[in-house]
Formats: C-alpha cells, structure tokens, sequence
C-alpha cells in the first residue's frame, strides 16, 4: 500500500492515517522524541539556503539503531516515505520533505552522537550519524589524529551527512573524498533490515564494496546509522596564505607549481574580490590586503582579482617550502602569510564566509560543478557573459575548491518563486559545463536540485544501473523519493527507462 503515485507522495492532510502513524511512532520513540507541532517541526522542513521546503507528517528522532529500524518499519507498513536528515546543512535540496516527498516522516538522525574510542594502531574511529564533525575532529586531535575530512559546515554537519553525500571539502587534495575516509558503516534499509561492515580491516575483499555504495547514496538506499572513519596524521606545524594574483590562468599555474614542489600542500582554495568584499561587509572584517587599491576601485567587472588560499601542513615548518615556489612565481600581486592559529582562521575567514554571505542577498542559485583546469580560464570568462544573458536581474558569486577544479556557481537576484527562471538558468550553466566535459554535481550531490540534469553527467546505461540498484534496496521507493533517482512514472532524461514499481510479490 505505497502512498506512491505517478512520483508523488501522499501529503500531510491530517488524515486517519496519520494519525494512526504517529500514533505508532510515538509508541516507539515516545511523545517527546515524535514532533508535529508546526514550531518544532519548521526547523527540519525547508533546507539550509531556504530554496526547498515541504511539511513534514511528523519528524521522529530515534535514539539508536533498533529505534531507526523500529521506525523504518512502521513507515513501510503506512506506506509513508522517509526523509533521513542529519544537520540539515545539505545545499542540494535532499534533506527536507520537498517535492516528491512532502507529507514524509523526517527522521532525524541527530541523537545518534556517540563516540567511540580512537582506535590509534588501526587509525580510525567509530561514531553515531549523528555526531557532528567538529566533535569527531576534537575527539581525533585529542588522541594526536585528525580527520581528512573538513569543511565549513563542521559545526552542524553529521557523519552520517557527510558520508550520505560523499562530501568534499577543504583537505580533498590531501585526503581524498569522504568516500575515501570511511573505513566501514552500519546503515539500516527501507525495511527495516541492519547492514554492518565495521571490523576495520583495510583487506577484506568479499564482494561488493557495501560501505562504499552507501557513500554518496543521499539517504535514497539506507538510513547511515553509524560511521567508521580513517583517520589522518595531525600535523604539528601549519603556514597559510592569501595570495593576490593577476589572473585566474596565473592561478592554476601557481597551483602546478605547488603541487611539483610542495608536498606538505594541504588546501588551495579559489575566491574573487567581489566574494572577499561581500563577506567583508556581512562579517565587519578588514580587507586582507589594506594597500591594494583594487578593492575601492577595481577597473572594471571584467577584471575580478582572484585569490588563492593556500595551506600546508606537516611534521615540520613549511613556511620557507611555501615561500620559495610564491616568490617565483608569476602573476602574484600580494602576499599575506599567517602563521598562528588565530591569524589563519582570519584568513580562512574570507573563505568560508562566503556561503553565508551569499544567503543574505535572498535564496541563491545554487550550482556546484568541476570543469577542467585547462578550461577554467575560459569557463569562468564565459560564465560571466552567459549569466546576464539569461537571467536579469542576477549576480553572480563564484569561489571553490581550485585543487580539484571545483566551481561554486552561485547566482542571486532571481526570485526564490521564479522556478522557470531558476529552472532556464540552472540549464543554462549546467550545458555549459556539460560541454566542457566537466561534472554538474562536484561535491554537494544530485539531491533534488540537479536531478533532472544527472543525464548530462551519465549515461542512460549508467542512469539505469543507479535506478535499479535503487529499487533493489528500496523497491517501494520510500528512502528519500525525488531525490537522485526520479521516483516511479518518470523518465530522467528524454530517452531513459521510466522506472517502474516491482510486481506485487
Ligand atoms: P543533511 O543536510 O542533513 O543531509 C544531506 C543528505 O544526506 C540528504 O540527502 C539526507 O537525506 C542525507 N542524509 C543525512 N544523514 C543521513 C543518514 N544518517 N543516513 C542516510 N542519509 C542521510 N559540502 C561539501 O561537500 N564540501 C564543502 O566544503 C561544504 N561546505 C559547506 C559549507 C556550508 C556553510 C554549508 C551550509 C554546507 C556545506 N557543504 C559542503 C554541504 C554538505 O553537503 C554538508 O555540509 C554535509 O555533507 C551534510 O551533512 P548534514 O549532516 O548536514 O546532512
Ligand atoms: C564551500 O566550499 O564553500 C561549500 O561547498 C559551500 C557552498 O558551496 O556554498
Ligand atoms: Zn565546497
């Protein structure tokens, strides 16, 4: 009795049947852990950039493992899909009851904070999906390890997001993705069946890599409940620096060049003058070059001095192995090095400023792709004609990952209301990108933002490989409906299989 019609989901209409659910759900969980009140419930329903938003039946937050499975059950039995959330700072729209899945239960995974000792000799830790990733971080230093795995959102973003979206970050060129990090996980399916791989052994070849398919699934094949993490060196000395250069051509140059000669390279993150200047005037921060005059009188728009933010980290001080490949380089307008911790986060400060800063001008856009660096030159001058072109008014905010040729295409000024706008510009950029042979999803995911663009990434064969290994695991597709595979009666792209619910058993 799938409330799955066509690919939409039953709502929350306040009907018997609800009623009943909750019912059951507070039998398991208790009163105080099953929220419907609309003021509590508000929080887990419209996501981080307030772009996707859906009532929710009821939020359930279960305390271990059983209680997810216990909840899961009781979902499949109702017929009502689930929405697994952990910090709800995902940017791609797949956390919330939106679209496909308005009227689902949300099941958020944020009680599920343990920690477990750091295994040194095996370097690795075990944590509930729900603890936050600056109290795995903090857990790490203090047995000397760190995680690889770092991003701005540390704060409120779970292990079990993280791991759900494969996410990036800063350390990627160092460590690798997130999928790279984990060693082993717990995940519950639709069903409310445990799959478990946490014996940590780095050789354990037998079969399918489960682990590793649930990273990056987006809560469509399980519920993560719990995460086995690699664990890195914690390096006892850092340098980072700012750098001003003259052009972005002059930017991947200097990023050769400290890829060859510098092995301690930890970050290499890109920005502009226009995202420094917007986060300078949310956060009250000074500029970070006070002599350049390029921040009061920047010639014209064409010319938007891009910045490097470079960190390297290691057993010993890599100041002066920084320093040599800067100096020589070309095309480097301005210097600033930080050696302390209180300076570098100043400096970290500028970039990671920007996701909030863009927020404040209204609900952005939100794009996040890879382009080859032999492109980038020529994509990123493209881009700033083809936007205007297609969408008036807008302003367009680009900073990212340079490292890993990572582009956060950001575009404010549209309404939050105007989804054909959205929807035409979203396109527009995407094709581009697609042209280029680069990625429409780098880091963040497909969620329900690019989902109707995922064939411009992968095949139909591929598209149909993913579906099926979907509706394996979820055949009544309640795991997170509209989220990365279009629910049942849709195709994907022109030409895709539709996908069909199973026969009755
Ligand atoms: P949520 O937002 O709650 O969920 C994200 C997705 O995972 C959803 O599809 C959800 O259904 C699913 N999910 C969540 N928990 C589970 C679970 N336990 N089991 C199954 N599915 C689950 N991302 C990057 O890759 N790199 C960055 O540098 C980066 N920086 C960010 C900076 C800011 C300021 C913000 C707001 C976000 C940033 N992100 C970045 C986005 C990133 O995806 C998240 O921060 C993080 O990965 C999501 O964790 P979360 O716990 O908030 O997950
Ligand atoms: C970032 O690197 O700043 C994040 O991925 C967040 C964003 O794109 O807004
Ligand atoms: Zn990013």
């Amino acid at each position: 009795m799938s409330g799955i019609v066509d690919g939409t989901v039953r709502r929350n209409t306040g009907r018997s049947g609800d009623s009943r659910l909750i019912t059951d759900l507070m039998g398991l969980l208790g009163a105080a852990h099953v929220l419907v009140d609309p003021d509590l419930t508000a929080g887990y329903e419209t996501d981080w950039t307030g772009a996707f938003t859906g009532r929710a039946t009821a939020v359930a937050r279960p305390g271990s493992t059983d209680e997810v499975a216990a909840v899961l059950r009781v979902c499949a039995a109702h017929g009502v899909p689930v929405v697994p959330q952990g910090g709800n700072t995902g940017l791609v729209g797949g956390s919330v009851p939106a679209g496909a899945a308005i009227g689902a239960v949300v099941l958020s995974l944020r009680r599920l904070t343990a920690i477990e000792p750091v295994d040194a000799a095996a370097g690795l830790v075990t944590a509930g999906a729900g603890a936050t990733l600056a109290d795995v971080q903090a857990h790490a230093r203090a047995a000397g390890l760190d995680s690889g795995v770092d991003l701005a959102a540390r704060d409120s973003a779970t292990l079990g997001g993280i791991a759900a979206t494969n996410a990036g970050g800063e350390r990627v060129l160092r460590h690798g993705m997130t999928r790279g990090q984990v060693a082993g996980l717990e995940a519950v399916l639709a069903d409310g069946r445990v799959v478990r791989r946490l014996t940590g052994l780095p050789k354990d070849n037998v079969g399918y890599d489960l682990p590793a398919l649930f990273v990056g699934s987006e809560g469509t094949l399980g519920v993560i409940t719990r995460v086995q993490l690699r664990l890195v060196g914690l390096p006892s000395a850092r340098t980072t620096a700012l750098i001003a250069l003259a052009d972005v051509t002059s930017a991947v140059e200097l990023l050769a060049r400290l890829r060859a000669a510098v092995g301690s390279l930890d970050a290499v993150e890109l920005m502009f003058d226009d995202g420094i200047d917007l986060v300078r005037g949310h956060q009250g921060l000074p500029p970070p070059f006070p002599d350049r005059p390029a921040d009061r009188s920047r010639p014209s728009r064409a010319h938007n001095t891009p910045y490097l933010l470079v960190e390297c980290a290691g057993r010993t001080d890599p100041s002066d192995e920084l320093a040599a490949v800067v100096e020589t380089a070309t095309g480097v307008l301005d210097v600033a090095v930080a050696a302390t911790p209180t300076e570098q986060a100043r400096l970290w400060a500028y970039r990671e400023g920007h996701t909030a800063a863009v927020n404040t001008l209204g609900v952005p856009v939100k794009l996040d792709v890879a382009v080859p660096l032999t492109r980038i030159t020529a994509f990123i001058d493209d881009l700033r004609e083809l936007v205007p072109t297609v969408a008036r008014p807008a302003r367009l905010h680009l900073w990212g990952h340079l490292a890993e040729a990572n582009l956060h295409v950001n575009v404010t000024g549209l309404d939050r209301d105007d989804s054909r706008g959205r929807e035409r510009l979203t396109d527009a950029i995407l094709t581009r990108v697609a042209a280029d042979g680069g990625g429409i999803g780098a880091e963040h995911g497909v969620g329900r933002a690019k989902m109707a663009w995922a064939g411009l990434s992968r095949s139909p064969a591929e598209l149909a490989v993913i579906a099926a290994v979907k509706h394996a695991l979820d055949p009544a597709c309640l795991l997170n409906p509209g989220v990365l595979v279009p629910p049942y009666g849709i195709a994907l792209t022109p030409g895709s299989p539709v996908p069909t619910p199973p026969p009755p058993a």
